[in-house]
């Protein structure tokens, strides 16, 4: 039965590919010939031919990607699952985040693209997130052609090329855009990102209906920086000192905080006037992360790896939660009276994980052969 239907979907498979093959053969030679044809064809025309193209791209679309619903589903409601079961510490993240997607994902005509700018240190998050966004929008993820991460340093790192990296992301963003209108672009170190670079953005945020014939409204561009990030930890910190739960911050008290040091902070969005413009919708503060938080990420790395079963079954079933507090000392936290926040947040726990585990089944393994 299992062989009989894994046979049957191979034939369908191959069938396919060869009505594929032989409609791309025929389209080619409609191609070459297009004036004979279309004289010889002038009843049949257009209608036919565009019938046949539109059977030729959906055979197209089965093997390779395109801006069809089928490869950018958009699921909100995983989006929400993945931004509550994987994201720790970040109430403000979790909404604002899941809120605007909606939002913006859901509407046939929106009035601008959406600009989103994530704020805080290092290990919050802010890379982890965008990926979940990427994850659920596109089916390829990261990986889709229509998801474009550029990192400040790597892609544009020489200040005298400037002006070719201009005309180069104009030109790219105009290109992609072209072929499909939902893109997503993420552009990571902001502050490290020329201002001038920053500012060619400008158009493809704004609320133009079109550019040169291209609609730039359904694209997302989110921003990564540091900036900022100081204050967030120093408002987060005096929320804890005076006792508060930290879902006690709102959206609104960090909103203010980030509109103002985003601009006067420098490097990336400094004199930028995609925040004099109001081009940016929302500011999204990552706060630092306890060590309750970093406990969580180690756990999801041990179930990852598969190592949970392996520490229980060799230590015995109650160590795993030593184990976990044992990682989670070896990172730093900060500030050095209360040790409250992980200096380097979720970011090195992985090889964190890989050095105790390694070590502990490591010095285990050598006990047994002794
Ligand atoms: C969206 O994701 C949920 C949860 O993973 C899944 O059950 C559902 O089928 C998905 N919907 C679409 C339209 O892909
Ligand atoms: C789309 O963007 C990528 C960079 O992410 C670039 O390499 C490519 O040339 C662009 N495509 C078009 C058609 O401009």
């Amino acid at each position: 039965m299992y062989s009989l239907s894994r046979n049957h979907e191979h034939c369908i498979i191959s069938l396919k590919s060869a009505s594929f093959v032989i409609l791309l053969v025929f389209s080619v030679i409609l191609q070459v010939n297009s004036e004979p044809f279309t004289a010889g064809l002038s009843a049949f025309g257009a209608a036919g031919l565009a019938a046949f193209y539109t059977v030729a791209d959906r055979l197209w679309c089965n093997f390779k990607e395109c801006c069809t619903e089928k490869y950018i589903p958009a699921n909100i409601t995983s989006l929400s699952m993945d931004l509550q079961q994987k994201v720790y510490g970040q109430h403000l993240v979790q909404t604002v985040v899941l809120n605007t997607i909606q939002g913006h994902v859901t509407n046939p005509n929106p009035t601008k693209s959406l600009v989103l700018s994530f704020h805080g240190w290092t290990g919050g998050g802010k890379n982890f997130v965008s990926r979940i966004i990427a994850d659920n929008i596109y089916m390829n993820g990261m990986d889709s052609k229509y998801v474009h991460l550029f990192v400040a340093t790597l892609h544009f790192p020489h200040k005298k090329d400037i002006d070719h990296y201009k005309d180069q992301l104009i030109s790219w963003i105009k290109g992609n855009v072209t072929q499909c209108q939902r893109q997503l672009f993420i552009f990571d170190e902001m502050d490290k990102m020329h201002p001038g670079l920053i500012d060619v953005l400008k158009p493809f945020l704004d609320h133009y209906p079109e550019i040169d014939g291209v609609d730039y409204r359904k694209n997302i561009f989110i921003f990564l920086s540091n900036t900022a990030g100081n204050d967030i930890t120093v408002k987060t910190l005096e929320n804890w000192k005076q006792g508060h739960d930290r879902k006690d911050i709102t959206v609104k008290e960090m909103d203010q905080l980030l509109n103002v040091n985003a601009f006067n902070e420098a490097g990336g969005l400094w004199h930028s006037n995609l925040i004099e413009k109001h081009l940016i919708d929302f500011f999204v503060p990552f706060l630092p992360l306890e060590r309750q938080h970093i406990k969580e990420c180690i756990k999801d790395d041990l179930k990852e790896k598969r190592l949970v079963e392996k520490i229980q079954r060799r230590l015995g079933q109650s160590e795993i939660d030593s184990v976990i507090t044992e990682i989670a000392n070896e990172l730093q936290y900060f500030p050095d009276e209360h040790k409250v926040y992980s200096k380097s947040g979720c970011k090195r726990v992985s090889q964190k994980v890989d050095l105790v585990v390694g070590e502990m089944l490591g010095f285990l393994q050598l006990r047994n052969t002794l």
